[in-house]
């Protein structure tokens, strides 16, 4: 025997746990046989298919339509002293510069193992060229993905969130930057995370300027136990690059979001516009209010469907009670909703409501009945928020009732849009279904049993609109995409705080999925004054609805509604199919120069664009008037340049449009801009 073979075996570090590699893992498992966790897996073998085969169909994932759309890559690993495996599926999109990711941990090894984290995804990155940069959505309540960023120095930088939902205080999306963050040039790298629940994303610069990111599920709210021969499969998780800036990124992760991520009927049709009850009666809803306040005066406006939101079941007259009774209040619609849906459906509207089926309130008759059926541990306290409790998802009776509670709503009336909210985050992750072994596998179970529900009930109900919610957006992600189409921003509605919410969401969601309604001036979260035309433009730069008392406006704002809604109807397919382009950001402020915001939409044939611009200096005069130079169109068009009420402003080839651009004349406080811009063969 020569010296080196009598060696223990030598082997480059791995990222696995304990065996060399000091970084962030990629995963971190203990074998229960002998209470390792070391686990350096070796390379044994690969396939490559043709499409993209559906690894879990029970997860939500990125699809495609035809096997030529894109090739995937399985990558076997294995453990060869434990024999356990890992797959590592990797697609490539033809068309974009997006690679999805999968990792499936197989538990071949003969004994138990535990399952202590696992990231979707680990990318390392050489030194910089210049230096990294992290950009995220980060935010709160009613600020929601606000665009941040931070140059990376050595140690960590981390963004999570461990509230069992993808949160408001984080999105599960960042971007890395080799450089700073630049929205037209330079390298990018970006990652998002189709999960639903509490997620890390993790960036780690070492002493040699090397630098490892990683994404996958939150570790600290984790745990999963593999029996021998069970698999573990992670979300699924999004690369995209680009060598052009920020702005391609968003633009490639739209697409792909738009036409292979969202599913169903709605994925590539107008939404219709409508007038939530919210903001205009709070708690304060009954089937006369929701049709002489809301339903005649939007039929007379034009706008296409009316939604009851939260108020109408059980005794629901605030947060306090009745999440779970999901039947009409007697005495607030005593024909129950087939009767409001129908008396808003003879005046040419169609009909929508809002739930909240995750949730349970202590003061409902569910509660009463099934005191076991919220998340809890044994007899600790419950810790409520919004007066409520979360229903544990885990359990499979526990969603049957959620399915057929949904269920029994949407067929008890003409119903063709469902508002789904989610107002408060996970405590005590506990359950009384399973045993003590499981119980750190609750928060995943969870997310598992929402996927779950949705699955069945979007499957059951096509023609239904779902719009998902959780307190504004506290549940913007890439999961909940798949299940449903559009997503409410934001409960802050203030028009100039919208500005940097809907810029930061635009850098990883597409317009499409973006619901924005116009409110009531002065605002009801910020109480800021802002003119009808800037509320109605900002609005028009998402999913376009209403949200107010229809009663109140006088004939000159119901005049510049039907013109909202007439430009909506013309320009909305630029804006839901379109490439976004940001052309100022509401977040570098320049002393010289008004705060301008600015983003515009150009059709894929580039025939068809629309510009927006606002002025969200508080109470500046603008003297320096910048110009907007655009971006997106064909230079060798010559487009037109129409304002909101069609006034023909510029002829203009693309080529000057986007090196001169155009002038921005703000001379108030919160004005705004607007042009559809039309390429003059087109008009
Ligand atoms: C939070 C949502 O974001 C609001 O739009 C509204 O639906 C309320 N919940 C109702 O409770």
């Amino acid at each position: 025997m020569t010296k080196e073979a009598a060696r223990p075996p030598t082997r480059p570090p791995a990222a696995d746990f304990g065996s060399g590699d000091f970084r962030f893992p990629s995963f971190d498992l203990r074998y229960e046989s002998d209470g390792s966790r070391i686990a350096p897996l070796q390379f044994r073998s690969y396939e490559i298919f043709s499409g993209k085969p559906a690894v879990d169909p029970a997860q939500p994932a990125y699809y495609v339509e035809a096997s030529d759309e894109a090739t995937t890559l399985r990558v076997d690993l294995w453990d060869p002293l434990t024999d356990l495996r890992m797959e590592l599926w990797y697609t490539v999109y033809h068309e974009y510069d997006i690679i999805t990711r999968r990792a499936v941990v197989v538990n071949s090894s003969p004994g138990a193992v535990t399952l202590r984290s696992i990231m979707s995804a680990t990318v390392d990155l050489p030194n910089a060229k210049h230096h990294y940069t992290m950009s995220h959505l980060s935010g709160s309540w009613a600020r929601e993905r606000l665009l941040t960023s931070d140059r990376l120095h050595v140690g960590t930088k981390s963004i999570h969130s461990r509230r069992g939902a993808s949160s408001h205080q984080h999105n599960p999306f960042f971007i890395i930057s080799d450089g700073d963050y630049s929205e037209h040039s330079g390298d990018h790298y970006a990652f998002s995370l189709v999960y639903a629940g509490g997620f890390l994303g993790h960036a780690e610069m070492t002493q040699t300027g090397h630098l490892r990111l990683a994404m996958g599920i939150d570790p600290m709210t984790f745990e999963w136990n593999l029996a021998s021969g069970d698999a573990f499969i992670a979300p699924e998780i999004a690369l995209a690059y680009s060598h052009a800036g920020v702005g391609e990124i968003s633009r490639q992760l739209h697409r792909l979001m738009r036409t292979r991520l969202v599913r169903g009927n709605f994925r590539d049709r107008r939404r219709p516009t409508l007038v939530n009850s919210w903001e205009a009666m709070y708690f304060d809803v009954s089937e006369d209010r929701i049709v002489e306040d809301l339903a005649i005066p939007a039929a007379e406006l034009g706008i296409e469907l009316v939604v009851l939101d939260d108020g109408w079941f059980g005794e629901r007259n605030n947060d306090r009670s009745s999440l779970g009774d999901w039947w009409p209040n007697p005495e607030k619609f005593p024909n129950g909703l087939a009767g409001v849906a129908e008396r808003v459906r003879a005046l040419g509207l169609e009909f929508g409501i809002w739930m909240e089926p995750e949730m349970i309130s202590v003061d409902s008759d569910l509660y009463r009945a099934h005191p076991d059926w919220p998340l809890h541990v044994g007899q600790r306290p419950r810790t409520e928020s919004r007066n409520q409790l979360v229903l544990d998802l885990s359990r499979p009776d526990v969603r049957d009732f959620v399915v057929d509670a949904v269920a029994a709503v949407l067929t008890s009336a003409n119903i063709s849009y469902l508002k789904w909210d989610f107002n408060r985050h996970l405590t005590e992750a506990g359950s009384a279904y399973f045993g003590a072994a499981q119980q750190g596998e609750i928060y995943h179970r969870f997310v598992l049993g929402v996927y779950d529900i949705m699955e069945r009930l979007v499957t059951a109900f096509p023609n239904v609109l779902f719009e998902s919610c959780s307190g504004g957006g506290g549940r913007y992600d890439p999961a909940l995409l798949y299940y449903m189409p559009q997503v409410w921003t934001s409960d802050n509605t203030d028009a100039i705080a919208r500005l940097k919410i809907q810029y930061g969401t635009s850098v990883a969601y597409p317009a499409s999925t973006m619901s924005a309604h116009v409110t009531k001036s002065p605002n009801e979260q910020n109480g800021r004054t802002t003119t009808l035309a800037t509320r109605g433009l900002v609005a028009l730069g998402g999913v376009f609805g209403y949200e107010l008392d229809l009663n109140v406006l006088d004939s000159q704002e119901q005049a510049q509604i039907r013109q909202q809604l007439a430009l909506h109807n013309r320009i909305e397919d630029v804006v839901r199919t379109g490439d976004v382009y940001r052309l100022f950001s509401p977040y570098e402020p320049d002393p010289q120069q008004p705060r301008l915001t600015s983003w515009m939409y150009v059709a894929a044939d580039r025939q068809r664009a629309v510009l927006f611009a606002f002025n969200s200096d508080y109470y500046e005069l603008v003297w320096n008037n910048p110009r907007v130079v655009l971006r997106g169109l064909d230079p060798a068009a010559v487009y037109e340049l129409y304002d909101d009420v069609q006034l023909k402003r510029y002829t203009l080839p693309g080529a000057v449009l986007m090196s001169a651009g155009v002038p921005v004349i703000f001379n108030r406080d919160g004005s705004s801009l607007f042009y559809e811009i039309v390429a003059q063969s087109k008009k």
